[in-house]
């Protein structure tokens, strides 16, 4: 059986084969954490994006949707610390020349003492069976004790050192736990130093008039800079929610693990506006919320958990992340953060502007509270086909790739298929084609035989094939094929707008979401 990672490589190479992810700028050997997304990565995206952004702004009727320029006042990004903080502390290897984050390394030494506890358990369970005891396991074998209190010490060292940001004890760390370097093997480290993410380029065509400014790392700020007009211009009464979707920018160190970590990206975030003190209620409701979200697209329930922040930033009260199951493990795909009034304040005392709501029912003006929710479409895709690639073995030995997408995100709906090319096949096909065409993506194929066009669906996830036969022109039915389960089905064509939206439609979803 392959492994993870090898699974990993397929999928990686299968997203280009069939059109989903390339490089950026390939034929000039490409562009470091930079991908592009391809006629059927971006339908994907797309049909992503559109579950999230209905489900913020069509079920709570609270939440607003905008769209902020890229570009924003420089003094913004002064305001919102990241001038100042948004770094990550970095470290190089002098024999290797190889750049990485300190945090990182650490991090997966932690995560190294954590497989082997994991080791230790699963080979203890295989021993003693049903007998097993994992929490006596835990507290009387000596392995374990001894490898989970060298891992405590670490994290608790770290996250001091993270926490007061002590670059020195974090090479110290480094150091003291003998981390090498992956490629050099070596441990001739530098000194530990902090290095800015945000891009910054120039406006204005004059050199001397020209003033410095970023492109956005998050898309939160244009929602804050914004909070004003739209509480305004909609009459919007707290709490209610501001949503974005865009792309944000950082010139990441560490990138790796294809587009989980990019340069340039995408989020989705909504920042929820309430009165102060009640933020601990809002984050538990939204932590609740963006799990249920998850969960409904039917990925599977145990690839999920809540991991929630050592290091609070100074501004939060409480912060979680929404981890999903990678094949490289549990990795991060959406913060849920309760920010305090920290950006809305900033963003008075830099502009000098009164940024408050003025509460018609205790008569009191005050600078709201936030909590965010942020997620990046990218490493949402990355869940949704890492979840979703399988290799299948079929009877008769054949076997198949299937993308078992959820069905209202699929590139493409349903693939049109006449038996042969003549006969007056391709023409009934085309009837098809256009009763479905102008509500869903939909493929018409003619080319190879029935068992290659299936398999080149099955590769891109399209849920159903019709296929029009010589019968078809008789008495008006297709077979229509199943993706997950093969099985065929003879049908009327006039069923055929039912059958496809209720196999493909994005209400069954949002149902889900909206159920309390
Ligand atoms: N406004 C809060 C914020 O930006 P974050 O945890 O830095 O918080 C939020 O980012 C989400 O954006 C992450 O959970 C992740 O899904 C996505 N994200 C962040 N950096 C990314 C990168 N370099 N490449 C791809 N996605 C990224």
């Amino acid at each position: 059986m392959a492994t993870q990672e090898e699974t990993f490589k397929k999928l990686v190479s299968h997203c280009k084969e069939y059109g989903f992810v390339f490089p950026s700028s390939e034929i000039y050997d490409g562009l470091g954490a930079v991908y592009d997304y391809g006629q059927n990565g971006s339908e994907l995206k797309n049909n992503i994006k559109k579950y999230w952004w209905d489900a913020m702004t069509r079920l709570h009727e609270n939440i607003v949707g905008i769209d902020a320029a890229i570009f924003m006042h420089p003094t913004v990004w002064k305001a919102s610390g990241h001038v100042d903080a948004f770094n990550d502390p970095l470290i190089d290897n002098k024999d290797s020349k190889k750049r990485y984050r300190a945090d990182v390394l650490i991090e997966d030494e932690i995560a190294k003492l954590d497989d082997k506890i994991q080791k230790e358990i699963d080979k203890a369970r295989k021993r003693f069976g049903d007998k097993f005891d994992e929490a006596q396991f835990r507290a009387t074998s000596q392995h374990v004790i001894e490898h989970q209190t060298k891992r405590d010490q670490l994290h608790d060292r770290y996250k001091k050192a993270m926490n007061d940001v002590d670059l020195a004890e974090l090479k110290q760390i480094i150091l003291d736990y003998e981390i090498v370097d992956p490629i050099s093997g070596t441990r001739n480290w530098t000194d530990v130093r902090q290095f800015n993410l945000m891009f910054s380029t120039e406006m204005g065509s004059a050199s001397d008039s020209a003033s410095k400014i970023y492109l956005r790392p998050e898309t939160a700020q244009g929602i804050f800079v914004n909070y004003l007009n739209v509480q305004k211009s909609g009459r919007m009464k707290l709490p209610f929610g501001i949503a974005q979707i865009g792309k944000a920018f950082r010139n990441e160190i560490v990138a790796r693990q294809f587009v989980f970590r990019m340069r340039e990206f995408e989020q989705m975030e909504m920042q929820f506006f309430i009165k102060p003190g009640t933020e601990l209620d809002w984050f538990a409701k939204w932590k609740q919320i963006r799990l249920r979200w998850h969960k409904a697209l039917g990925l599977g329930d145990n690839k999920y958990r809540f991991h929630d922040h050592d290091k609070l930033a100074h501004y939060a009260n409480a912060a979680t992340d929404i981890e999903f199951e990678m094949p490289f493990g549990f990795k991060e795909v959406e913060g849920i953060h309760s920010r305090t009034n920290f950006d809305l304040g900033q963003h008075a005392k830099f502009s000098g502007k009164k940024i408050e709501y003025f509460d018609p029912e205790t008569k009191e003006s005050y600078t709201p509270y936030v909590i965010e929710t942020s997620i990046g479409v990218d490493r949402m895709f990355l869940s949704v086909m890492c979840a979703a690639y399988k290799e299948e073995t079929l009877e008769g030995g054949d076997s198949r790739v299937v993308l078992s997408l959820p069905a209202a995100l699929a590139p493409v709906k349903a693939c049109i298929m006449p038996l042969v090319k003549k006969d007056g096949l391709p023409d009934k096909a085309r009837e098809i084609e256009n009763l479905l065409k102008f509500d869903y993506n939909i493929q018409y194929d003619e080319k190879d035989s029935i068992g290659k066009r299936y398999r080149r669906q099955d590769a891109i996830g399209t849920p159903i094939c019709i296929t029009v036969d010589h019968d078809t022109l008789n008495d008006n039915t297709v077979t229509i094929r199943d993706r997950d389960t093969m099985l065929q089905q003879r049908v009327n064509i006039s069923d055929l707008p039912r059958i496809v939206e209720e196999k493909v439609s994005f209400k069954a979803l949002l149902q889900k979401v909206a159920q309390d």
